[in-house]
């Protein structure tokens, strides 16, 4: 058990990886453990994209970040800032062996309300920490990557995925290139209630 818990510990977020490629089997192994994570009413919502050509990642790159100009430049941001952000990105995205975009299939629902779909985004969220522990076990690390969320039609729309298929998530993997960042501080916010 503690060595279970000394696992979870390790767990960082790496975001530079070597070009060794992760092997396919080892990947399947990954996605499958993932889809062991509890979901709402049982309807495992979570779909996986796996992007590895340099042609998908090309088109992944460009539906992200002329969405991403987009959005800084209503922002009011400088010229010089987007095209470093932009740069920053596409760099990330040629340099991850593997991308994973997490959707959500938005018709695995019970009821079309507002916390189902809120259950929905939670049970995808929880395969994504499957996902990126049973990659650790692989020795593959990863990095949660949320900016799909800001082009989610434009990413369906460049990798012609599924129109149910909602991209809720990235998860960059591939093996480590870099030690994590320090140790971090870990919040400690519970309230026990005894009466
Ligand atoms: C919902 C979510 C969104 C995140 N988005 C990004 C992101 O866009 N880019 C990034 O580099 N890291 C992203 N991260 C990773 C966090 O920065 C990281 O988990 C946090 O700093 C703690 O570090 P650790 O993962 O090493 O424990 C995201 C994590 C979560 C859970």
């Amino acid at each position: 058990m503690n060595k279970l818990h000394q696992f979870l510990k390790t767990r960082r977020s790496i975001r530079r990886f070597k070009p060794d490629p992760v092997p396919a089997h080892v990947m399947e192994a990954i996605l499958h453990t993932s889809t062991f994570a509890p979901s709402a009413h049982n309807l495992q919502p979570w779909r996986f994209v796996q992007v590895e050509s340099d042609s998908a990642k090309e088109k992944l790159g460009n539906a992200l970040t002329t969405k991403m100009r987009t959005d800084m430049e209503l922002e009011g941001a400088l010229q010089a800032d987007i095209q470093k952000r932009i740069k920053i990105s596409l760099r990330r995205i040629s340099e991850a062996p593997i991308i994973i975009i997490l959707c959500r299939d938005i018709e695995a629902i019970r009821e079309n309300k507002r916390e189902d779909e809120i259950m929905g985004i939670q049970s995808i969220a929880l395969a994504g920490l499957q996902l990126l522990l049973a990659a650790e076990a692989e020795k593959v690390s990863g990095n949660w990557i949320c900016w799909v969320l800001y082009a989610q039609k434009e990413t369906i729309s460049a990798l012609e995925l599924p129109k149910n298929w909602l991209p809720e998530a990235m998860l960059f993997l591939g093996y480590a290139d870099e030690e994590p960042e320090d140790a971090k501080h870990h919040t400690h916010e519970n309230l026990t209630i005894k009466r």
